[in-house]
């Protein structure tokens, strides 16, 4: 006699919907996004890179990790390439679809450059189509209260998903579990050493937890919640903002940058009034003059969060207390 494939009996699970999920169709899994790109780059043999300086370093890291030589570029205050950069299907370039608000960016780049020459970086973009390119990657977990995770589309018919899976993400799920019951404060360490955790996985397969735990998630919701909540910042917000955002119809941002022209409340003040906003990423000082575009992207511009968390009220309060005169 045969064992059973699937137990039957026993104590229950953590009761979770199984939900279609046709945007994770074709694609890849990985453990990090970070993974699904080096893993793209190896298969392609790739031993050069055009990236930009406006990235974080865990991206940096990964390519630097296997030997793959940098060539650095910027951009301008529209997010476009600002410099003379030669891509090729030897030499590809990265761009970042920041916050999920290039789309129009990234598809140029692609006109521009040609799709065999380009991969786009929607890890801030989840609610952004796979372009039609060497590659596509994302990072649910920035937009979903997943442990880690990351996806590879490409157009490339031969690339195969890692091997080895993944099977330690139950490690990093304290401080989305204690986040269910309470703010963010008490389990804020947990997150931090869960970060840097997949920092220092290899390439592997994204865990049999994170893809259970993505199959539950209510994606159609998620991204209209969170149009409705950037439309809202840059009602109120867009006149009072030096960048110029172009919210496309139904964008579904990551957040919502705010370079604010009228006075508003320090870093410091918003953490006492425990407003977290992240920073867009301060390794990238050490990458940018001083007085680059880049650089105030870093220092100067306040990432407003406009996730399926928020209710208009919620944003309303918090504007009235960080912008008073919005
Ligand atoms: C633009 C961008 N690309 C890629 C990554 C890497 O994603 P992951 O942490 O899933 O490897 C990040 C964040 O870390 C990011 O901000």
């Amino acid at each position: 006699m045969s064992k059973l494939n699937k137990a039957i009996g026993g104590y229950m699970e953590l009761e979770l919907p199984y939900r279609e999920q046709p945007w994770l169709d074709g694609a890849l899994k990985y453990n990090s996004a970070r993974s699904a790109f080096v893993s793209l780059l190896e298969q392609l043999n790739i031993r050069s890179i055009w990236m930009p300086r406006y990235i974080c370093d865990s991206m940096i890291s990964a390519v630097t990790r296997q030997g793959i030589q940098i060539y650095f570029y910027s951009i301008n205050q529209n997010f476009e390439i600002a410099e003379n950069v030669t891509p090729s299907r030897s030499t590809p370039l990265l761009y970042v679809n920041y916050f999920g608000l290039c789309e129009p960016q990234a598809q140029e780049v692609i006109n521009h450059f040609g799709p065999d020459s380009v991969i786009i970086d929607n890890a801030q973009a989840l609610f952004s189509k796979p372009f039609d390119c060497l590659g596509t990657i994302y990072s649910p977990r920035k937009f979903f209260g997943v442990p880690d995770g990351g996806l590879l589309f490409t157009k490339y018919p031969n690339a195969q998903p890692p091997k080895i899976r993944d099977d330690s993400s139950i490690n990093r799920m304290t401080h989305l579990i204690s986040r269910l019951s309470g703010g963010p404060e008490s389990t804020y360490a947990e997150y931090v050493r869960a970060e840097k955790e997949i920092g220092l996985l290899p390439v592997m397969a994204m865990s049999n937890l994170t893809n259970r735990l993505l199959g539950s998630i209510d994606y159609d919701k998620s991204r209209r919640l969170r149009a409705r909540n950037a439309k809202y910042l840059q009602k109120i917000l867009g006149k009072k903002n030096k960048l110029a955002i172009e919210l496309p119809k139904d964008a579904a941002p990551l957040c919502y940058p705010f370079y604010s022209n009228v006075q508003t409340l320090s870093r410091a003040e918003m953490i006492e009034n425990r407003i977290f906003v992240p920073s867009y990423w301060t390794e990238v000082l050490s990458r940018v003059t001083e007085d680059s575009f880049e650089a105030r992207m870093v220092t100067d511009v306040f990432y407003i969060p406009c996730d399926q968390r928020y209710q208009i009220q919620d944003l309303q309060a918090l504007v009235n207390l960080f912008v008073p005169r919005a």
